[in-house]
Order: C-alpha cells, then structure tokens, then sequence
C-alpha cells in the first residue's frame, strides 16, 4: 500500500487543462452569457416602451412592377403632401439607390405619415432621434407616423443593406415652421437647397 501515491491527481501532459477546471470556466462563461442575454432583452423592451417603436400598425400590399405608371407612388404624387384635415403625408420611393424624393421637407407640430414602398429590394427608413425606423419592402406599403416638435434637419440613411451602392443611399428631412411650409410650393417641398 505504500506505492500508492498520496494524491489521486495524475500530473498531466503540457497544455492540457483538467476536467473539474474546465468545467468551472465553462459555467462561469454560461453565466455572463446568460447575463449579457437578458441585459440585451431589458434593452430592447425598456427602449420599445420609452421610444414608443412598435411594429407597422398595418399590412398593404401594392405592385411593385407599377409604381410608376399607376396609383399613390406615381412620381407627381410623391413628396409632402398636406390633407384636409391638417396632417400632413409623405410618399416616397426607396429603390437601388436613392430616396425619391431625396430631399422632403416636412411642417413641425403636425401630424406626419410616412408612406414608402420599395420596387426592387428590401431598404430601411430611419429618422435619427424619431420613432421612424422602419424596413421597406418590395410589394408592401411601409407607414410610419410621427411628428417634428421644431425645425431641424435629419439626416436619413437607408439602414438595410441593399446591394452595392448602399452606403451612398442618403437623404435629407428638414422639418420646418408649419406656417412657413404652408407657403411651399410642391417643388420646394423636395427641394435640396438649404434654407
Ligand atoms: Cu437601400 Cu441600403
């Protein structure tokens, strides 16, 4: 009995890690992964609440062969346009690569809705600081509603990647004074220059 060694551990060969501390680097990593996991879903809900994001409150389908030649999305029909009842819409076409229109102006303090649609691939809308954040897709209507408190510029990148040229697929929304925006005409609505 006396061979037997005093220690049931075997020295092992060089660079192999025993079992029982593998085991408890594997639990630990387990455990920040767990915690990293419900960090992100606290995220994600505190922001959905607190941002009011939500998903599109409808689904419309359209043709996304015809977008030009007929219905809302024809080209004389996109932009901002002011309804009856004081909101305003903004029609726009996000296709490879550009918005059309580029450049929207839209009136503060009013009650805006985005209608895009897209007539090749999936592109993404975005409005930074806003509740606008919302995928375009082939063959659907995407409307997003929200409202510019005061005048500023927004800077609107496509946020799906789209193929080559996504990265050049930026437009501009300025928000401007709801009385100076009623005096717009429709081509100054989309205009680019600054003001
Ligand atoms: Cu359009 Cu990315």
């Amino acid at each position: 009995m006396a061979d037997v060694p005093s220690t049931p551990q075997q020295p092992l060969p060089d660079g192999i890690v025993p079992e029982d501390i593998v085991a408890r680097t594997e639990n630990r990593w387990l455990v920040v992964m767990v915690a990293m996991l419900g960090v992100m879903m606290a995220i994600i809900v505190v922001t959905g609440i607190a941002g009011a994001l939500h998903p599109s409150s409808n689904v419309e389908i359209v043709d996304p062969l015809s977008l030009h030649l007929q219905g809302e999305f024809v080209e004389s029909n996109l932009g901002t346009a002011l309804e009856p009842d004081g909101t305003a819409t903004v029609r726009i076409i996000a296709g490879q690569y550009d918005f059309i229109p580029n450049c929207i102006q839209v009136p503060t303090q009013t009650p805006v809705k985005f209608r895009l649609t897209s007539p090749d691939v999936v592109h993404g809308f975005l409005l930074p600081s806003t509740n606008v954040n919302t995928m375009v897709v082939p063959g659907f209507v995407s409307e997003v509603r929200t409202s510019f408190p005061a005048a500023g510029e927004y800077q609107m990148p496509c946020n799906e990647f789209c193929g080559l040229g996504h990265h050049a697929m930026w437009a501009h929304v300025t928000a401007v004074p709801k009385e100076r925006f009623a005096n717009l005409t429709p081509l100054e609505r989309t205009s680019c220059a600054a003001r």
